[in-house]
């Protein structure tokens, strides 16, 4: 008799891109790792904005020092026409100079592109009031979206695209110029790209700016694990858990972690997964790679771009460069 074949035994659901990434990242070996895009949920996104304004992070306040005392000047390099794409908008507090000097010339499309709704909200609502701006966010992936908003654009319209906030640093440094890459594949002629950058500085001003007396730092970096926990059914015992942020010389970076202080085993049920770490074993969460200001201008030639003009804030460290397409 011929029997049916068996059904292959029911493969684990596994739910999402998110519990995919947890599970290759927490089986990635030797350095277990977590995508950084993740720490960006409703109350990282809130914790994040507390972060921008501690006084040991100086980022976010030197990059709003530049375009408050520059964003004349910006607006001045661009040809008229021009839409705004921004790679991550947060708050969108700290863009609201640039748009509102180019809403005095012209009205004005913003297009805002977030992985995070409540980010996309926030920025919705801080910056809706701006007069002639209409605002169209995008909740996508940076590529995605700036791909979605390039296609869509008129004939004749450019593009201004922003990428604030150092999150260039966020990538290895190979992986910056390769990203820069790709988003100069999306523009044309005549497009320019607005590309924020914080600048090397004392190690321990690094380390404060990134692991903070109050510890709002570690509860953003640690609600990744809550953030498992809730989402993907998983049990973490986040008292066994610390934030770590520590100096690499060699890639001038400040590397996050999430330190085991001791064997750890953990199930994450969405993803079918069931993990341990040493007492001591880590968890790679983010890396914010810094820079010297006169780097930018090879970088942007090595993607295809042309640095027309800098601005540096000297108090903090930060530059913002204008990329134009070449
Ligand atoms: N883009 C920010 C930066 O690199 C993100 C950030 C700030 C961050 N503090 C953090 C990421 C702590 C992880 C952990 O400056």
């Amino acid at each position: 008799m011929i029997r049916p074949a068996p059904h292959p035994a029911p493969l684990p659901a596994v739910a999402s891109g998110f519990a995919a990434d947890v599970r290759a990242g927490l089986t990635h070996a030797p350095q277990k790792e977590l995508p950084s895009k993740y720490l960006y949920d409703e109350v990282g996104s809130a914790l994040f904005e507390v972060i921008t304004v501690l006084p040991e992070y100086g980022v976010t306040r030197a990059e709003e020092r530049l375009l408050a005392r520059h964003a004349a000047d910006i607006v001045g390099e661009l040809s008229s026409d021009v839409t705004v794409a921004e790679l991550g908008s947060g708050s969108g507090r700290k863009t609201r100079r640039i748009l509102e000097a180019l809403c005095r010339r012209q009205p004005t499309s913003y297009c805002p592109i977030e992985i995070s709704r409540a980010a996309l909200q926030l920025c919705r609502r801080e910056l809706g009031d701006i007069e002639r701006i209409s605002i169209v966010g995008y909740e996508r992936d940076y590529l995605a979206g700036l791909a979605e908003v390039s296609r869509q654009r008129a004939d004749g319209e450019r593009l201004l695209v922003l990428f604030l906030g150092s999150t260039i640093g966020n990538f290895a440094r190979l992986a910056a110029t390769r990203f820069l890459r790709d988003i100069r594949a999306m523009l044309k002629s005549g497009d320019t790209l607005l590309l924020g950058t914080d600048l090397v500085k004392p190690v321990e001003t690094l380390l404060d700016a990134y692991d903070d007396p109050i510890g709002a730092t570690a509860a953003f970096n640690l609600n990744l694990l809550a953030r498992i926990n809730r989402e993907l059914d998983a049990d973490f015992d986040l008292d066994a858990f610390e934030h770590v942020a520590r100096f690499n010389p060699d890639a001038r970076s400040v590397e996050m972690h999430l330190r085991a202080k001791r064997r750890v085993e953990a199930h994450v049920r969405a993803a079918a997964l069931s993990v341990s770490l040493e007492a001591g074993e880590t968890i790679w969460t983010e890396s914010s790679h810094k820079y010297h200001a006169d780097e930018i201008p090879a970088i942007a030639a090595d993607a295809g771009f042309e640095c027309r003009r800098q601005w540096v804030e000297k108090e903090w460290g930060f530059a913002e460069s204008l990329l134009a397409v070449k």
